[in-house]
């Protein structure tokens, strides 16, 4: 059965280009309620106007919030998310949000190394701030293709402490090198958070520090159609209705089509929101949730499809 995830309405009061494809947008309650406070690190889910949920850090000061504020990316690759928070989250429109999360939370240590890579910044800028006004030691390394790429610049620049921005236009062979800050384990906690790559290098480069001291944070969404797959129907148990599932759309866009009201949250296998019994037919499982001995009884309508023949799901 699928959980429910409980969300507020927040209408969008602002929005600022911060580069040609990253927006900010300014989010405030409908209600008279304050939003709950947060700490750096933390998101909020939020049902982007195409329909997905999607995870964005929280920038703003969450001590004492009147308001959320995100960037957000367009990515022509991903599903609709980002580009229909581009295309349609215009002022005055409502969305509504999850609570904030915090899985990439600051903990106390002598240093950080704080690592961003393009929209990455957004969760490491906040912990910037806080660790600047704190007056703790802190070094910054942003990476990103150029300048006119490059969201927070200016503010960024002005941060205390030591700040690196690092343009590569693009090249491999301009990648910044982080090998001299990994050779030998510090007494630092580092954080990373930027595209795969980069955090597989950060990963690679630091397999000798002590466990728990590197915090990766990745938002980015996974491809969850693959070129071969195939159509397939998906019978829903309580109404006995099918859905046609097509071969470029998953089990929870199909339903979401059927107009029928479904719950997600990362859409990419991880997070466990969709979960739901599965009562005939074979899936593909392609989560990273369900236990092995789940996967006979449910599965994750986000990414996993029918391995052969249709599927019943309770629903
Ligand atoms: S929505 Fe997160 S696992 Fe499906």
């Amino acid at each position: 059965m699928s959980q429910t995830l409980e969300t507020r309405d927040f209408s969008v009061v602002s929005r600022r280009p911060l580069t040609d494809d990253i927006m900010e947008f300014t989010l405030v309650p409908t209600s008279d309620e304050p939003p709950l406070p947060f700490t750096p690190g933390a998101h909020v889910t939020i049902r982007t106007p195409s329909g997905a949920m999607r995870r964005y850090s929280l920038i703003n000061d969450g001590a004492a919030p009147e308001n959320y504020v995100i960037a957000v990316k367009r990515e022509p690759a991903s599903r609709g998310g980002s580009e229909s928070m581009h295309a349609s989250a215009s002022e005055g429109m409502v969305l509504q949000l999850t609570a904030p999360e915090n899985e990439f939370e600051l903990v106390e240590a002598p240093r950080h190394l704080l690592i961003a890579g393009g929209i990455g910044i957004t969760p490491i800028y906040a912990m910037a701030r806080q660790l600047a006004g704190q007056g703790k030691p802190f070094e910054l390394i942003y990476c990103t293709r150029s300048a006119a790429e490059t969201a927070y610049l200016d503010e960024i620049t002005a941060l205390p402490g030591k700040v690196t921005i690092h343009h590569d236009e693009g090249d491999e062979d301009n990648f910044f090198d982080f090998w001299d800050h990994f050779e030998k384990p510090s007494q630092a906690h580092v954080y990373c958070c930027g595209p795969a790559p980069l955090m597989e290098e950060i990963k690679a480069l630091s397999g000798h520090w002590p466990e728990g001291r590197l915090h990766f944070e990745d938002f980015k969404p996974v491809e969850v159609v693959r070129a071969d797959d195939r159509a397939f129907n998906v019978t829903l148990a309580g109404s006995g209705r099918s859905i046609a599932v097509p071969a470029d759309k998953t089990i929870l866009e199909a339903l979401r089509d059927a107009g029928e009201r479904t719950v997600s949250s990362c859409e990419s296998g991880t997070c466990g929101t969709c979960k739901s019994r599965l009562i005939e037919g074979e899936a593909d499982h392609r989560d990273m949730v369900l236990m092995d001995d789940e996967k006979d009884s449910h599965i994750m309508i986000c990414i996993s499809r029918a391995k052969s023949g249709d599927l019943v799901i309770e629903l």
